[in-house]
C-alpha cells in the first residue's frame, strides 16, 4: 500500500460554507460514476435522496406560501395539498390528483416504506423509521391545515408539519447531521450510490472517487485533488477535511465511532458509558447502547454524586401532566415517536454530546412545550414536569423542590448519563418514576 500521510486541514470545526461547498462537490462525480438503466428500479441510495428531495420540497412549498402574504385562503390550502401529495405519495392516504397538483409517485412515505420493507435490519433503519413516523405525523397536521377556515388557526398547523419535517429530514449540527433521511445518507452505506468504489472504512483511501464504509457505517468521503469540481447529492456534514497524496478526503460524523471499532478490532459494539462522549451524538437513533453497561461502569464513579434537583412528590405530579400534555408526542415510556426521546440513554447522549446543561433543557419546555401549545402550563406545573424528566433520567431526588424560576447554578449543571445502578432503569435507560 502507498505510504499515505494524511495532513489535517481543519479539526473539528469547519465553517458550514467549506463544508456545503466540499459537501456539494463531492457526490456528482461519484454518481456520475454509476448512472442507473432507466428501466431499473431504484436502488437504496436513489429511493433516500428521492424520498428527502420529496421532504424538502413539501417544506419549500409551506415556506414559500407563508411568505407570499396572500389573503386568498385557497392559496394555502393549495400548498399543504401540493405537500400531502409530496410526502403521501400517489397510492398515500390524502393524496389528491389535480392539474395544478404534483403527482410525485411513490413520495417520501412511499420510498421509506419500500426502504423498510425488508427482513434484514440495516444500519439506516432506525433513523428512517423516525422519519416515517415524523413523515406521518406531519401529513396529520397538513390535513388540520386544509380544514382551517382562519389564518392563524391554519399557520398553526402548517408550522407545526414544518417542526415534524424537519426532523424527519435530520438536523444539521455543528459536527454532522443527526438523525432524520440526512443523517442516514450521510453517516450510513445508504449515501453510497449503486457501482460507488467501497473499502474498508478503517484504512485510508488510495485511489479517489471512493468511499470507506465499515459495518454499514460510511467513515469517510474521497474525490481526487485535481482542478475540477464535484458534488454531492446530498450534504454529507462532514467533521474534518484531510488532504495527501492527491486526494481530498471528508470525514464523516461516524469516522470516529468507526475507527473506535478498528482500533479495538472488533465489531462496531455500542461503547461503555466512560466512552460514550466518543459517540457522535448524531448516532442517538442509529446506535441504541447496551442499557446493562451504562452506569454499571465501576469506572465512573469519580463523576458519581449528580445533585438532588427536585421531590419525589414533585416528579409524580409530573408523570400525570407528562402523561396527559407531553405523551403523544414523546411517547408514554418518553422513548419518543413523533418527537425525539426526553429519557434515557438516547436522550442523554444527546444532551451529553451537545453540551445541554440544565438551564438550556429547561429553557427548551418552558419556552417551546408542548410544541402544539407552547408555554401553555403554569411554572409550577413545568416544575413538576422537570422533575419528572430528572427522575426518567436518573436524577436522585432531594428535600429541595425544583423551582419556578430558573436558578443560575442550572446553567453549570450538565445532563448527561447518570453513573451507578439504578433499579428500574428499563431496556433504554429510562428511570421508572413513582
Ligand atoms: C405536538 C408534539 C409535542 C408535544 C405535545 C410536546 N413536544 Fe416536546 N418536542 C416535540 C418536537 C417535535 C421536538 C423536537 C424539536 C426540535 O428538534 O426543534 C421536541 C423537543 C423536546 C425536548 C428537547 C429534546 C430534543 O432532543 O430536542 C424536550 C425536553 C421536550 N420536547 C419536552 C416536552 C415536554 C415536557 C412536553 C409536555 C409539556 C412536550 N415536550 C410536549 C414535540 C412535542
Amino acid at each position: 500500500m502507498l505510504d499515505f500521510t494524511w495532513r489535517r486541514l481543519a479539526p473539528a470545526r469547519i465553517s458550514g460554507l467549506v463544508l456545503f461547498l466540499c459537501a456539494a462537490s463531492i457526490g456528482m462525480m461519484l454518481s456520475t460514476a454509476s448512472p442507473a438503466a432507466a428501466a431499473d428500479p431504484p436502488d437504496d441510495h436513489q429511493q433516500a435522496l428521492a424520498s428527502l428531495a420529496n421532504v424538502k420540497a413539501a417544506i419549500d412549498e409551506l415556506v414559500r406560501v407563508d411568505a407570499s402574504y396572500s389573503t386568498d385562503r385557497n392559496v394555502y390550502h393549495h400548498a399543504s395539498q401540493q405537500a400531502i401529495n409530496l410526502l403521501a405519495g400517489e397510492h398515500g392516504d390524502g393524496y389528491v390528483a389535480g392539474p395544478d397538483l404534483t403527482n410525485p409517485g411513490a413520495g417520501a412515505i412511499g420510498h421509506i416504506d419500500s426502504l423498510l420493507d425488508r427482513k434484514a435490519s440495516p444500519t439506516w433503519a432506525e433513523p428512517l423509521h423516525g422519519s416515517l413516523v415524523n413523515l406521518l405525523a406531519a401529513v396529520s397536521y397538513l390535513q388540520d391545515s386544509l380544514k382551517a377556515r382562519e389564518l392563524m388557526d391554519y399557520q398553526l398547523s402548517a408550522s407545526r408539519a414544518i417542526a415534524y419535517l424537519e426532523v424527519a429530514r435530520g438536523r444539521p449540527t455543528e459536527t454532522g447531521v443527526l438523525g432524520g433521511l440526512e443523517g442516514a445518507l450521510a453517516n450510513t452505506v445508504l449515501g453510497v450510490p449503486e457501482g460507488a468504489t467501497q473499502v474498508d472504512g478503517c484504512g485510508t483511501p488510495s485511489s479517489a472517487p471512493s468511499y470507506g464504509t465499515h459495518n454499514g457505517y460510511l467513515a469517510w468521503v474521497a474525490v481526487p485533488a485535481g482542478d475540477g469540481s464535484h458534488a454531492l447529492p446530498e450534504a454529507t456534514g462532514g467533521t474534518e477535511i484531510v488532504t495527501g497524496n492527491g486526494v481530498i478526503m471528508l470525514r464523516t460524523a461516524a469516522a470516529s465511532l468507526v475507527s473506535a471499532a478498528c482500533n479495538r478490532h472488533t465489531e462496531l459494539i455500542p461503547p461503555p458509558v466512560d466512552s460514550s462522549s466518543a459517540l457522535p451524538a448524531e448516532f442517538h437513533s442509529m446506535v441504541i447502547p447496551a442499557a446493562a453497561s451504562v452506569g454499571s461502569d465501576p469506572g465512573t464513579a469519580a463523576a458519581a454524586n449528580p445533585p438532588a434537583l427536585y421531590t419525589k412528590v414533585q416528579a409524580k405530579a409530573g408523570a400525570r401532566l407528562f402523561a396527559t400534555t407531553c405523551a403523544k408526542c414523546h411517547g408514554a415510556n418518553l422513548q419518543g415517536s413523533a418527537a425525539p426521546s426526553v429519557a434515557g440513554d438516547d436522550f442523554l447522549l444527546t444532551a451529553k454530546r451537545n453540551g445541554w446543561t440544565l438551564a438550556i433543557v429547561r429553557y427548551l419546555v418552558v419556552n417551546n412545550m408542548p410544541m402544539n401549545s407552547p408555554s401553555s402550563l403554569t411554572p409550577t406545573q413545568y416544575a413538576s414536569l422537570m422533575a419528572f424528566l430528572l427522575a426518567s433520567n436518573c436524577y436522585p431526588a432531594g428535600e429541595t423542590p425544583f423551582p419556578d424560576t430558573t436558578d443560575p447554578s442550572f446553567a453549570t449543571i450538565k445532563l448527561g448519563p447518570v453513573p451507578g445502578t439504578h433499579p428500574g432503569r428499563n431496556g433504554k435507560g429510562v428511570c421508572k418514576v413513582g
